[in-house]
């Protein structure tokens, strides 16, 4: 079947209508006129992949990585970068609309990244011990697709992804483990479950440390933290700003990125946390930071909203959920706390859409929108957004 893509939609798929049907077709380009195989049909949307180019869209570039298409990793490699960033600029702005139902959408910015390759510094690579097997997911798939060579990753955390290759070669990784995570820091590269170092340029610590604008984070390979460091500084900047007041509530607060920016301008900061050794970490590096005036609740955050804890008056409160975005009752907990900002950090536009909608519906207006290229060569962005109650 033959069919041209229309536009690029959230989820990263390129819309097409062809034979009465929409067509999601993956891997695709704007303007790209395509030979295409339908996967599998749902209701009245058919998925496909591409059989042929006929006609190669003039926004489209030769993916460099020998897995694309394969690895369920990199979904935008056929796009130049300036297609990249107007795609992620459209699938926010589509689910703001049809999603937030936001009628006019305001015009908001991109900030790209200055590294298009080679910034990603967290990883999980998945381990098939039986098929000597070490990478990432094939697309849609469980099985792993073994990757030698990641053009994403910065150079430290491809030096060690060779380094567990050599240890598989080796049989010297344990057969138990189902995927090995990583995260390089300043001072070298903290993997889990922990593994023999056998390279020097690996330079294998249990606790890393990273320099973020002023404030330094030790964290591990387990915890949660954003995998490119070279936007965080301005991503700090566009949710904190130059907010000050008297108590900021930071839910979803990780080992305290926001946390420790906050309490430098806020004179009490509340921040939730419901991973312990996550909500132990924030409390170290408040403590290194020197910072007395932060407290770490380690719950969860729905719970939390509904406790005494939550009752008093709040400037300002920022959110950073994981993809799936706020539960319901934390999205009613806010409501009813009526802070008198809100600044939502979120790294799935379809959630965050979902949960604005239910925000701006309980009495908050949308102030500003802005979106970091935290992820290049794939669809995923990260969205910041402010709204005043
Ligand atoms: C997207 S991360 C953000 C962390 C931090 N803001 C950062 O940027 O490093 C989401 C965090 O929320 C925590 N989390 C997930 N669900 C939670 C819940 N129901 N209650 C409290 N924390 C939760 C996770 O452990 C994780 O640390």
């Amino acid at each position: 079947m033959e069919v041209t893509i229309e536009r690029i939609l959230p989820g990263g798929l390129g819309l097409a209508h062809a034979d009465g049907r929409t067509m999601m077709v993956a891997l695709a380009a704007p303007g790209d006129r395509l030979r295409v195989r339908i996967d599998r049909v749902k209701g009245s949307v058919a998925f496909a992949s591409i059989e042929e180019i006929l006609e190669p869209s003039p926004e489209r570039v030769q993916p460099p990585c020998p897995y694309f298409g394969r690895c369920g990793g990199c979904d935008f490699q056929q796009l130049n970068y300036q297609t990249q960033l107007a795609a992620k600029i459209e699938i926010i702005k589509d689910c703001l609309h049809r999603i937030a139902r936001i009628d006019k959408v305001p015009d908001f910015e991109i900030i790209g990244a200055p590294n298009q390759w080679h910034y990603r510094a967290r990883a999980q690579w998945q381990y098939d011990a039986e098929q000597k097997r070490l990478g990432y997911f094939e697309s849609a798939s469980r099985r792993v697709c073994d990757v030698a060579e990641c053009g994403v990753l910065v150079p430290e955390l491809q030096a060690t992804l060779e380094n567990l290759r050599a240890q598989m070669v080796d049989e010297a990784l344990s057969h138990d483990a189902r995927y090995f995570r990583a995260i390089a820091g300043d001072d070298g590269v903290s993997v889990m479950p922990s593994v023999r170092s056998t390279n020097a340029r690996q330079g294998k610590v249990d606790e890393i440390r990273r320099l973020i604008g002023d404030d330094a984070y030790t964290l591990t390979a387990e915890h949660f933290f954003q995998t490119n460091a070279d936007l965080l500084p301005r991503l700090i900047d566009a949710a904190i700003g130059d907010a000050s007041g008297e108590r900021a509530i930071e839910l979803y607060s990780g080992v305290g990125l926001f946390t420790l920016p906050l309490a430098r301008r806020f004179s009490y900061v509340i921040a939730v946390e419901d991973d312990r050794d996550a909500a132990k970490q924030a409390r170290k590096n408040l403590a290194n930071a020197g910072l007395t005036n932060a407290e770490i609740a380690h719950t969860d955050v729905g719970d939390w909203l509904g406790s005494t804890g939550a009752l008093q008056q709040a400037d300002f409160l920022l959110l950073d959920p994981p993809r799936a975005g706020a539960e319901s009752r934390v999205i009613a907990g806010i409501v009813q706390l009526k802070p008198k900002q809100i600044c939502y950090v979120s790294c799935d536009p379809a959630t965050l859409a979902r949960d604005l909608r239910k925000l701006i519906a309980g009495g908050f207006s949308l102030d500003s929108v802005v979106a970091f290229d935290m992820f290049p060569q794939t669809h995923h962005v990260e969205t910041v957004v402010h709204l005043s109650g």
